[in-house]
């Protein structure tokens, strides 16, 4: 189904893995298709109820756009590509089910606004982060001047990007680009067991947490708005009705999606 990822399933958790090690995970067409039919899957599949997303290899989480394939591209083509990846990198942000990047090593460039387009990010120890583009003559085109500037304010944004300097997982932590850093033997674990406490909880209340915190950052979008309608639907939930039953009856509730 997949030939530059692998995915596989435990305790409802979508783990998709970029299987291209000797090029550092770097981001082709095809894994960028591969990631779009995997967000097919997360969006479609009831036994998913949330995704992590990593690299292969102990080296990378991913390296980048492949390089090799900016070669003859002129500006329409440019363009086409960003176009691409910013609509593949939006489902992931705007995915019903949680996704958390487990970032294994490099995160440059693509791979760092991958990273980005997750709901959050857990780092290994030896992960690095940065936007080297402009070594290439080029600027983030899958949405890492908004996210970056998003996550971590835009003086640490301009700076990085216009630097090109690669962070490591600690500055990465104090800049709040990351919400975890782990041994690299526990980083899978680590990121599991958060999305094992996150899948507990009611799958509806939680995509409409992602529309209304992302709705923070569409200026075409009043949050407050979009918050208090999403907060009122959630009564019109048989989750809802559940979750406080079973509060006042003092057990584990048992979400349903509904
Ligand atoms: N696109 C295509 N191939 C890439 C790549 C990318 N973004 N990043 C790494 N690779 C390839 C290398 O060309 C090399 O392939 P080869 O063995 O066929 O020569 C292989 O992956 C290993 O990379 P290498 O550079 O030898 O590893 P390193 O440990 O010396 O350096 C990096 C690691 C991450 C510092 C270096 O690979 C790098 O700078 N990559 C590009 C990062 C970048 O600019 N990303 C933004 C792209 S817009």
């Amino acid at each position: 189904m997949y030939s530059t990822i692998t995915t596989s399933i435990t305790d409802n958790i979508l783990i998709i893995t970029i299987n291209r090690p000797e090029k550092l995970n770097a981001i082709n067409r095809f894994v960028m298709d591969d990631l779009d039919k995997a967000m097919d899957e997360v969006y479609n599949n009831n036994d998913i109820r949330s995704a992590l997303i990593t690299g292969s290899g102990n080296k990378a989480f991913v390296a980048g756009a492949d390089i090799t394939e900016f070669d003859g591209l002129g500006k329409e083509e440019g363009m086409l590509m960003a176009k691409k990846g910013q609509d593949v990198f939006f489902r992931i942000e705007n995915s019903p089910k949680p996704v958390v990047a487990a970032v294994n090593g490099f995160a440059l460039g693509g791979g760092c606004e991958l990273a980005m387009s997750c709901h959050f990010r857990v780092a290994s120890t030896s992960a690095r982060f940065g936007q080297p583009e402009v070594n290439l003559g080029l600027i983030p085109g899958y949405g890492g001047t908004q996210r970056l500037t998003q996550l971590i304010g835009k003086g640490r944004a301009m700076e990085l990007i216009m630097s090109g300097a690669i962070i490591d997982a600690n500055t990465a932590l104090q800049y709040g680009l990351v919400n975890h850093v782990s041994e690299p033997d526990q980083l899978l674990d680590t990121t599991l067991s958060i999305l094992k406490t996150i899948n507990t909880k009611a799958p509806l209340a939680l995509a409409k947490a992602i529309t209304a915190i992302n709705a923070c950052y569409n200026e075409s979008k009043d949050g407050y708005i979009v918050e208090l309608t999403a907060f009122g639907d959630s009564f019109a939930t048989e989750d809802m009705k559940e979750g406080a039953s079973a509060f006042l009856e003092k057990r584990k509730a048992n979400f349903k999606g509904r």
